[in-house]
């Protein structure tokens, strides 16, 4: 089959950029290995940047982001058993929403089949050829095992951290920067009202937990573990004593927990972005470390930036918006990369830290708790620098 623009992997960057697409006239063929189910079922990441939000305002009735989601105009650092309100709204007049990544792809699937877009689940890229010519071509499976191919102008890899597209691009499927963490956390889903009105980042000798939540009678919470723990090693009281302890001075509203995760440390940006007409996006192009919540919304301004380049060139001719895609793309990325490793040196304690190290720490929390300067700085990274900028 032939497209103008072949997309791989319908996660948000994928689906997001095949709507900007559609609305400049430009049509996609989108393909994933999953599932619909699957995708729409994977629980991931809670917090929406508002300027996601805003491009997510362009599915008119179908993002349920600001009806469904909930606005959260701060959240709360606590250490040393006391909480330290970061005021998002005073800071920055900026907000976050929370609303989890699988309402978003929801929303994303019902906009894009509303909008008759071709988008084809148990479709599996094999590889990509012909990347540096006018015509390259995507070549899958699907699932009953016959071949198809995708011939197109444009190819993007939107196809996560096990990308296909990323070989072709960097040469290697591993070909990157990357460092690992000594931790991990444990995520759990359980039925409870929430335990606070925002979202609770604590810091303790224990380790680190964050308290989240998903509604009014389901929470979200994860505590700092050691990546090789399994989840079936803790009862409920047992899962409940690690996080009360990581979140001293403050009483857990408790409740049954019925879904474990094991969510392991990353970080990661691929040694390019591009190779001729192939480009990648989202957790394919780089991955952070959760705390902080930048996962998803640097997929969706990567896409952001793409969708405009992608335009010049096929409506225009114009490749400057393509040319300058990686570098104008990595900026974002490595301030992102770097929000996404302070955050997590900021409240984690590390296996080998000193008695050293824990007063440094506490010294670096007050820093910014009892700075206007230093709750600007995690307000303005937190909402989401301004995409301009
Ligand atoms: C959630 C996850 C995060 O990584 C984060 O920083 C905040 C919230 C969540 O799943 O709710």
């Amino acid at each position: 089959v032939r497209t103008r623009v072949a997309i791989v992997g319908a996660g948000p960057a994928g689906l997001l950029l095949s709507h900007l697409l559609d609305q400049a006239g430009i049509a996609s063929i989108v393909i994933d290995q999953r599932s619909r189910d699957e995708i729409e079922s994977t629980i991931r990441a809670g917090i929406l940047e508002q300027g996601t939000v805003e491009l997510l305002d362009g599915l008119g009735a179908h993002s349920r982001a600001r009806t469904v989601g909930h606005r959260h105009d701060g959240i709360e650092l606590r250490f040393e058993g006391e909480g330290h309100r970061i005021d998002f709204a005073e800071s920055v007049g900026r907000a976050v929403w929370l609303y989890p990544q699988h309402e978003v792809l929801r929303d994303l699937v019902a906009a894009r089949l509303a909008a008759g877009q071709d988008l084809r689940f148990g479709v599996t890229a094999e590889g990509i050829a012909d990347a540096e010519t006018d015509r390259p071509r995507v070549l899958a499976r699907d699932a009953e095992g016959r071949a198809l191919e995708i011939e197109a102008e444009f190819v993007v890899g939107s196809d996560g951290s096990r990308s296909v597209a990323r070989a072709t691009v960097t040469g290697s499927s591993q070909g990157g920067y990357f460092r690992e963490y000594p931790f991990a956390w444990f995520g759990i889903l359980c039925e409870a009202p929430p335990s606070a009105d925002e979202l609770i980042y604590s810091n303790s000798p224990d380790g680190f937990a964050l308290v989240s939540q998903r509604s009014d009678t389901v929470q979200r919470m994860y505590f700092q573990c050691d990546p090789d723990t399994d989840t079936a090693a803790f009862t409920e009281e047992q899962l409940w004593h690690e996080l009360q302890k990581r979140v001293p001075g403050t009483t857990l509203r408790q409740g049954p927990i019925f879904q474990r995760d094991v969510l392991r440390f990353r970080s990661f940006v691929a040694h390019e972005l591009r190779r001729g007409r192939v480009a990648l996006v989202g957790d394919a192009a780089h991955t952070v470390p959760p705390t902080g919540a930048k996962g998803m919304n640097l997929a969706i301004a990567d896409v952001r930036l793409l969708a405009e380049a992608l335009r010049r060139s096929l409506l225009d001719g114009d490749e400057r918006g393509l040319d300058a895609y990686p570098e104008t793309a990595l900026r974002r990325i490595w301030k992102a990369q770097h929000f996404s490793w302070w955050m997590t040196s900021l409240l984690h304690v590390a296996p080998d830290a000193t008695a050293f190290d824990r007063r440094r720490q506490v010294g670096e929390l007050r820093s910014v708790v009892e700075s206007a300067h230093g709750r600007a700085y995690l307000a303005e990274a937190y909402t989401g620098w301004p995409f301009d900028a």
